[in-house]
């Protein structure tokens, strides 16, 4: 596959991917607070065409499948081979006969125009190094009236699980260079830049809600701590740190930071996402 994203190929075709797919059911516990409150603005319905954008593994796929039923079909579009692997399977695990996971870039991707109802995704829409062309392509795959709901980070500063862990880290060494580079994790966390791509991309009733969700990161510190170094902006920290004593007390104080948030159902901290609603004109 010839992708418009190199980097972002790469990427989720090797460490990242691998990495995605060997966590995949604890990360949808920990993101399951964030398909849930997609879910309940979406509110995909039996017959409808759904066509879910960086699916990954399948999780919100598969919820959708559920929801449209036989008499609907759910399309799953991925550049992560591995990943789009375990989507399959867990399809087949699961009955789902009504879902169809593509190998594509979903920033140039020839979808069928006007052939989906709904374009859902969660944490799928951050990476593309043209987000106008991405949102243009996407949208000409939605019917005129056809909806597109998507879940995005907030700033990092409205992602107490992020900054808590971070904290700690950042008493043992420096933000590298690069971290907050775009496409990534917080490239849809600017409500005005949401709002200039989604009109560019001639979609219409944009509306950017704000949400907090509280994600159980693991049921003991020990877990919520491997967790978090094996994620995101934790690892990119950590990586930073050699391997041996100074590795070992950056993780005991990211530990003792997390004492703190530790109740009987696990180790639980806020996250702030958008979720972002919009409509096809025409
Ligand atoms: C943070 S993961 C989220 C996965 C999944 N939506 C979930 O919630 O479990 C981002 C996903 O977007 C995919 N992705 C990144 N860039 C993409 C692109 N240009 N086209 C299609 N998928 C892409 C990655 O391969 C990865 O599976």
């Amino acid at each position: 596959m010839i992708s418009a994203n190199p980097s972002q190929f790469e990427a989720w075709n090797g460490d990242n991917g691998h990495r995605w797919v060997a966590s995949a059911d604890q990360r949808d516990r920990v993101l399951a607070p964030v398909a849930e409150a997609l879910f309940a603005v979406t509110a995909p319905t039996p017959g409808m065409c759904v066509l879910d954008i960086g699916c990954g593994c399948g999780a919100t796929t598969l919820m959708a499948a559920l929801e449209v039923g036989k008499a609907g079909s759910v399309f799953g579009i991925d550049l992560s081979q591995p990943m789009l692997d375990l989507a399959r399977q867990r399809a087949t695990t699961v009955g789902a006969s009504n879902s169809t996971f593509v190998s594509g870039d979903a920033q140039t991707h020839g979808f069928k125009a006007g052939s989906v109802d709904l374009v859902i995704s969660r944490f799928g829409t951050m990476f593309f190094s043209d987000p106008d062309a991405a949102l243009i392509n996407i949208g000409k795959a939605i019917r005129p009236g056809g909806r597109l709901c998507l879940a995005t980070w907030q700033p990092l500063t409205a992602n107490e699980w992020l900054t808590v862990p971070g904290a700690a880290l950042l008493r043992h060494t420096d933000v590298p260079a690069g971290i907050s580079n775009e496409p990534g994790m917080f490239a849809q966390s600017d409500p005005d830049v949401i709002t200039a791509t989604f009109s560019a991309a001639g979609l219409v009733n944009i509306t950017i809600e704000a949400n907090k969700v509280t994600l159980t990161l693991g049921q003991t510190v020990d877990e919520a701590v491997e967790y978090l170094a094996d994620s995101g902006p934790g690892r990119i920290l950590l990586e930073t740190i050699p391997e041996g004593p100074a590795r070992d007390a950056a993780l005991a104080d990211v530990r003792d930071a997390l004492e703190d948030h530790q109740y009987p159902s696990g180790v639980r901290l806020d996250a702030g996402i958008w979720l972002i609603t919009a409509t096809r004109n025409d």
